[in-house]
């Protein structure tokens, strides 16, 4: 008989812990194999709404619908055991007011089952994170560059060049942090503005683009693959596997045309 303990999962309160402690491992997954890979490694997952770039080739997040979410949602959490669940709000789906929000991250959680939503927005959004965590919902903020407001920043653009902004970034975090959120992503700004919004709060910040001295990093899991060949300059390339796809496609390819293909005895053994 097994005695083995069942694996848990990484908890909200424990991300919430490693404020200044261990630093955050965390990647974005989007289908159950891949997912099932960054398991063994990462913190939390998130099923970001990049998956509309990544994924399905939008030129933005803007026209991801809810139900792709709540479908790569399904599959992540289905190929994971260990890590967080995070998944992201997509655009027009939380913004106009905490009800609507409520009713859709309601909605990501019974059909994901995942353990967190993440919306983007500061200060403008505090009144809403505040309604979700009351409610039984964990939320991970999403400051600085964020993607979702690409046509009011007029493209994917550093945050915080000008130092006479820092106040309203390091106020937005300060506003989601108080509101309830547990972690906090801060996207693309500059590092010492980075450093400050970190030191500004006691929850930890997830950096993508930011500073080494947050508590956590997170990536885009294709990025940092070679797999997307829109990739961003900060981020470093771990593997080449657009490079090894290719050239494992055009190896069979070419088999095929000498008719090199296995009969059916070799296949289903
Ligand atoms: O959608 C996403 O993948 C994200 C990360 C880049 C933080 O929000």
């Amino acid at each position: 008989m097994s005695t083995q303990a069942p694996i848990r999962r990484m908890t909200v309160p424990q991300i919430r812990a490693r404020k200044r402690g261990d630093p955050i491992v965390s990647l974005t997954s989007y289908h159950a194999h891949t997912a099932a890979i960054v398991d063994k490694y990462a913190d939390f997952i998130l099923v970001g709404d990049s998956l509309g770039m990544v994924m399905h080739g939008m030129d933005s997040t803007i026209g991801v619908p809810l139900e792709l979410m709540i479908m790569h949602g399904k599959a992540v959490v289905r190929g994971t055991q260990r890590a967080l669940i995070v998944v992201d709000m997509p655009f027009g789906t939380y913004e106009e007011s905490p009800n609507m929000a409520f009713r859709n991250a309601a909605r990501i959680m019974k059909e994901t089952a995942c353990g967190a939503v993440k919306l983007e927005g500061g200060a403008r959004m505090a009144e809403t994170i505040r309604f979700l965590t009351e409610r039984g919902i964990p939320v991970m903020a999403h400051i600085g560059l964020t993607p979702q407001s690409v046509n009011t920043m007029g493209g994917f653009k550093v945050q915080g060049r000008d130092e006479a902004a820092w106040q309203v970034h390091i106020e937005d975090a300060r506003a989601v942090a108080e509101a309830g959120a547990f972690a906090l992503v801060v996207e693309g700004v500059v590092e010492e503005l980075a450093d400050r919004i970190t030191a500004a709060v006691d929850i930890p910040t997830i950096g993508i683009g930011a500073s080494k001295n947050c508590d956590g990093q997170i990536l885009v899991l294709e990025d940092m693959l070679g797999l997307n060949p829109r990739v961003p300059k900060f981020v470093k390339v771990y593997g080449d596997l657009g490079p090894a796809i290719e050239r494992a496609v055009s190896e069979y390819a070419e088999e095929v045309k000498t008719r090199n293909f296995p009969s059916a005895e070799n296949v289903y053994r």
